[in-house]
């Protein structure tokens, strides 16, 4: 079957050769320029096929999810501040036999404190991990939302993927902002525990597992739940441990 490959050897193009190794992998490029070829350079020297798992969790639960507030920078609730001990212990036991890996949060209390019990790992903030800006909404319930500004909440219901909030941010902001989070995920080659929000995670999430975009807004995120991502050759494998009833 070799004797019918021929190499390709003029024109434009991008050669991978093993990609799963650290060092043997190759990435050859020619005769590439403008702009979106230029990214799709930079995507692939940055990403590899090397199995580790990612770790996607939201923050334990805090007391704006109790009250049914959005945004705001709350700490813990009393269950949020469990949840944060049995991730801690979840973790502990899932990453016991891994030489390195790292923990990232967002800069919200929610998610740090969500760390905080983790012990013996590298934490990262990441600005680019915090929950969407709900603009002039932030810390108001859905209710609220309704009966003092009902244009705003039919245009989300509307289009939750493109509203943008009042002086906020609207899905889409989210995905873009996620691009140099999603880079830096497929170039680690030690697992990643990343401790964020609903919406971010929605976005996180339907890159890793190929999702529409039209499907990010509406997906299911529970609290108290951790999504373990394999990342390999064979592609992407999903599990789901529920800590909490
Ligand atoms: O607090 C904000 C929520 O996590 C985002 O949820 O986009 O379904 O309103 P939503």
């Amino acid at each position: 079957m070799k004797r019918v490959y021929e190499p390709v050897q003029e024109g434009s193009y991008i050669k991978m050769i093993d990609m799963v190794k650290g060092e043997g992998g190759q990435l050859q490029v020619n005769n590439i320029s403008g702009y979106l070829p230029g990214r799709i350079v930079f995507f692939l020297v940055n990403s590899h096929l090397a199995p580790r798992p990612i770790l996607l969790t939201r923050h334990g639960e805090s007391l704006h999810n109790v009250r049914g507030r959005v945004g705001g920078d709350t700490v813990l609730s009393e269950d949020g501040e469990l949840y944060s001990k049995k991730l801690a212990n979840f973790i502990e036991k899932r990453l016991k036999n891994e030489k390195t890996a790292t923990i990232w949060t967002s800069t919200l209390q929610r998610t740090i404190l969500t760390a905080t019990p983790i012990v013996g790992f590298p934490k990262i903030q990441w600005r680019a991990l915090d929950e969407i800006n709900s603009g002039v909404c932030d810390g108001m319930t859905y209710e609220e939302i309704k009966k003092i500004m009902p244009e705003e909440y039919e245009s989300r219901k509307k289009d939750k993927l493109r509203y943008r909030y009042p002086r906020g941010e609207s899905y889409l902001d989210v995905i873009q902002r996620l691009e140099p989070v999603i880079i830096e995920l497929e170039r680690q080659r030690a697992p990643v525990v990343v401790i964020s929000h609903q919406a971010v995670l929605r976005a996180l999430y339907s890159y890793f597992a190929d999702r529409p975009l039209r499907e990010v807004p509406d997906m299911e995120m529970p609290l108290h739940t951790i999504i373990e991502i394999q990342m390999g050759v064979t592609g992407v494998e999903e599990k789901r441990y529920k800590l909490m009833d």
